[in-house]
């Protein structure tokens, strides 16, 4: 079967004169502060992107770098300054954050109208009940690439293999509010490839490279590869086998320059939509 490769880097770049339009309407740039909280070199690389981006589109970018032995005050100290700072529109504490911190607390902390990942407890609590305010930048971006590429949601069996409060719980609720029918799978699934077998729609985020390998695919299915796994030779690969996957699939996303890059002009984009709400 000859597959549709669902290019991430193109639909990104198809959506940034937009949201430049919409920079440009702003009376003042957007600002965006990122926390990155210890030395994690994934987190390091994925925070440089995002204030590079950022700057690239007009923004207002800093990055506060704490060292991995913050206390939780701390960092709850510098989340409350940068709420009470009208220059700062949105706020990313980048995950993971250490173990002696309480996540929940932290992102908690965030004003929700600056939780520009959507992670708060409002925000998902708003998407659960189908009136988003900011929405994940990961399972969002998802949607507009399935979108952009016109697949057509309803009815189909959807599976999401991981149950994160970053991608897998939100990417449920936005698949069913697009009127799929969807499965969550997750560590303690029994078989999780019988569920992948009946999906029209896979979306992997568990985090383990090359788990959905050609047998657990249904012919004609669309295939959503949420993975950054770096493998020991350095090399980038997936939680899929895209290259034993591809030819099944109806259409399927690359990695690198597939999710990846949507997940950056959402929070771009979420970004935006902070500050348009916060100037009124
Ligand atoms: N860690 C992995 N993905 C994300 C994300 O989208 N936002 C934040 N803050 N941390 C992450």
């Amino acid at each position: 079967m000859s597959f549709l490769l669902l290019d991430g880097r193109a639909t990104a770049r198809a959506l940034a004169p937009a949201l430049r339009a919409r920079v440009a309407a702003l009376p003042r740039k957007p600002g965006l502060t990122v926390v990155i909280v210890g030395e994690d070199p994934a987190s390091q690389v994925y925070v440089k992107t995002k204030g590079r981006r950022a700057t690239a589109n007009g923004f207002r970018s800093d990055t506060h770098r704490l060292p991995a032995d913050t206390p939780q005050a701390t960092l709850e100290a510098l989340i409350d300054q940068l709420n009470a700072d009208d220059g700062v529109d949105g706020i990313l504490v980048q995950m993971p954050l250490p173990r002696h911190i309480d996540s929940a607390a932290v992102l908690s902390r965030i004003l929700p109208e600056k939780d520009v990942d959507g992670f708060h407890v409002i925000n998902s609590g708003l998407l659960a009940q189908g009136c988003p305010a900011l929405v994940p930048c990961t399972p969002l971006g998802v949607m507009r690439m399935l979108a952009r590429y016109e697949l057509d949601l309803t009815g189909l069996e959807a599976v999401v293999l991981g149950r994160s409060n970053i991608v897998g719980r939100p990417m449920a609720m936005l698949l069913e509010q697009a009127n799929a029918t969807v499965t969550v799978c997750h560590s303690r699934t029994r078989n999780a490839a019988d569920h992948l077998r009946r999906a029209d729609l896979i979306v992997a985020a568990v985090g383990r490279p090359h788990f959905v390998t050609a047998d657990m695919v249904k012919e004609g299915a669309i295939v959503v590869d949420v993975g950054i796994n770096r493998l020991d030779d350095g090399s980038l690969v997936g939680d899929v086998d895209f290259e034993g996957v591809k030819d099944k699939c109806r259409a399927i996303t690359p990695v690198p320059g597939g999710v990846g890059p949507m997940t950056i002009a959402m929070l771009m984009e979420n970004t935006v939509t902070a500050t348009e709400r916060r100037q009124g």
